[in-house]
């Protein structure tokens, strides 16, 4: 068997596509002996030849033609690592419908399309992987889908975006704001010159969907997902978080209830004890409860290039083997059910809410009744930073169904004695 040689068209050699080459290369022994099949890169695509890719590369092999692999009948194995949601997107449908075997690491791919991309795998009986699309190097997908599979998965809550942990990280342990830890963070190559994705909390809902349909087997797509993100966060939040003993953290949450499917990414206060709360600068991690296992925790990189690569080899390893094995597709599709979503209005949580207000007798009394008329109960409530005739009020609420707090925040803002509705933060507290 290990004769055999598995050919494989790399799309794409930029950060995640040189790891893979380079693990592919320096550990190519040890992988020819587990998959019993010797891997082979034949054929790589990239925009542009000449550019310097600071690895070795045999002549001829990096190409601008797409069919050189996608139409290549030795090529078995198809690795996307392009990113995006066109040029990859066709190239990926396309290498499917020939029946070859697909593994990618682009979460915005398959948190949109990927109902269509697996339908289509199955029924080519191909394998389509994607262990880094989430997390990276945090072995996450193959956990849920294998290693927890005889659970009924309760919840799953993760750190999934490691430029905004790491920003967070420093606004707390540096009390730096946050425009100024953005500046830092796009120093060190984290943060991209457009932020977007990652502080508006979009690139942790795509993560968040994805691991959402593999642990309650439903489909579930980045536009089901509530999405906020870390732009409000101020250091005044963060101090106020710490002494209450919390830390603020980016979360992508999915919950299974009765009412359905929770799936939501924002920012939330975890408690101090929380084991996602020890998990600081730009690391991820994935907290995932089962019915049978308890609480478990999977913690690493989760972006770099080996650490990436890390994910997408071992993908390529367990194609390559189903290819020697005469069983590729076998590890298909796990969406078998169609589950409610909860409506986000209906989904309770304690919250933390920063409002400045006049700072005179009676406000407290007319804020209460507020809160009260829509049955959001309080269970803190401090003054803070009082400066003249203002005063900042830090409140937390117990347990209550998110439409409540909106109606009551919404009067709230009506009221003359409040000046302003600074922040309001989940709590999630029952990890
Ligand atoms: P990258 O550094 O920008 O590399 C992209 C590569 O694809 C480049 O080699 C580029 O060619 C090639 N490419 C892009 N569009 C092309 C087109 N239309 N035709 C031909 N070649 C094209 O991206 P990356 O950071 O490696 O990310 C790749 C994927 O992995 C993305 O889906 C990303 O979300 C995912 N991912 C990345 C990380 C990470 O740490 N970076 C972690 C997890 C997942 P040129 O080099 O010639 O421009
Ligand atoms: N931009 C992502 C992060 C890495 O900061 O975690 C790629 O998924």
């Amino acid at each position: 068997m290990r004769g055999r040689i598995i050919k494989v068209g790399l799309l794409g050699l930029g950060t995640v596509g040189g790891g893979v080459y380079r693990v592919l290369q320096s550990n190519r022994e040890l992988i020819a002996g587990r998959v019993g099949a010797r891997i082979e890169i034949s054929r790589v695509l990239v925009r542009d030849v000449r550019k310097d890719r600071g690895v070795p590369l045999p002549p001829g092999i990096l190409t601008t033609d797409p069919e050189e692999i996608l139409n290549s009948p030795e090529i078995e194995i198809v690795v996307e690592v392009m990113g995006g949601t066109g040029a990859a997107l066709d190239h990926v449908r396309t290498a499917l419908a020939r029946g070859k075997s697909v593994v990618t690491a682009n979460k915005d791919m398959l948190a949109v399309h990927g109902k269509e991309l697996f339908q289509l795998a199955q029924e080519k009986g191909s394998d389509l992987l994607f262990e880094a699309s989430v997390a990276g190097g945090i072995p996450i997908i193959r956990v849920l889908k294998q290693c927890l599979a005889a659970n009924r998965i309760q919840q799953v809550m993760g750190i999934l975006n490691g430029t905004t942990n790491y920003m967070l990280t420093r606004m707390t342990n540096a009390g730096r704001d946050f425009q100024d830890v953005l500046r830092e963070a796009q120093a060190l190559g984290y943060a991209e010159a457009d932020p977007t994705n990652d502080v508006e909390g979009y690139d942790a809902a795509r993560k968040t969907a994805i691991l959402a349909s593999i642990a309650f087997n439903t489909r579930i797509s980045f536009q089901d997902v509530y999405v906020e993100g870390i732009s409000r966060i101020t250091t005044e939040d963060i101090t106020y978080a710490t002494e209450l003993g919390y830390v603020i953290k980016l979360l992508g949450i999915a919950k299974d209830t009765p009412e359905g499917i929770e799936v939501r990414t924002h920012p939330a206060l975890l408690p101090q004890s929380h084991p996602l709360a020890a998990v600081s600068d730009s690391f991820n991690a994935v907290f995932v409860r089962g019915d049978a296992v308890g609480d478990t925790m999977f913690y690493g990189r989760g972006a770099g290039d080996l650490p990436t690569a890390s994910a997408v080899v071992a993908d390529i390893m367990d194609a390559a083997r189903n290819i020697v094995h005469r069983a590729p597709g076998i590890i298909s599709c796990t969406c078998f059910e169609e589950r409610p979503l909860k409506p986000m209005g209906q989904v309770r949580s304690r919250n933390y809410l920063r409002l400045r207000v006049i700072d005179q007798p009676g406000v407290l009394a007319q804020i209460a009744k507020v809160f009260g008329d829509h049955q959001v109960s309080l269970a803190a409530v401090t003054q803070r930073d009082t400066r003249g005739d203002r005063a900042e009020l830090v409140l937390i609420t117990h347990e209550v169904a998110e439409q409540n707090l909106r109606d009551a925040l919404a009067e709230l803002g009506e009221l003359e004695v409040v000046e302003e509705i600074c922040n309001v933060l989940r709590v999630e507290d029952d990890g």
